[in-house]
């Protein structure tokens, strides 16, 4: 188990999302209201990248295809997607957001 520092507060506003990568992993990293998310960036259906969607409450719509996952355990809560995505700690220590991977 790992902790990465992936970003700082100030690259993560309210309503914004990135794409950063951990162990060579895509991960994408949300702030939805001040709370931070952290699911793989990689949608299991044909790999659109899930930091590009558009996020409603605490939700996320792949932009290629329109599934959609739930952004607090990474389960599909929309076809076309089959198989969830990991679903990831996020820290916040200072300025410091941080990501706890296995
Ligand atoms: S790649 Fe995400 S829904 Fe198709």
């Amino acid at each position: 188990m790992g902790e990465t520092k992936v970003a700082t507060i100030q690259d993560l506003q309210p309503g914004a999302s990135l794409c950063v990568e951990v162990d060579g992993k895509k991960i994408a990293l949300f702030n939805v209201d001040g709370k931070y998310y952290a699911i793989d960036d990689t949608c299991t259906h044909v790999g659109g990248s899930l930091s590009e969607g558009e996020v409603s409450s605490t939700s996320v719509t792949c932009p290629w295809h329109g599934a959609q996952f739930d952004l607090e355990t990474g389960n599909v809560l929309r076809a076309p997607a089959q198989q969830e995505v990991n679903c990831y700690k996020v820290l916040v220590e200072g300025d410091d957001i941080k990501i706890e991977t296995p």
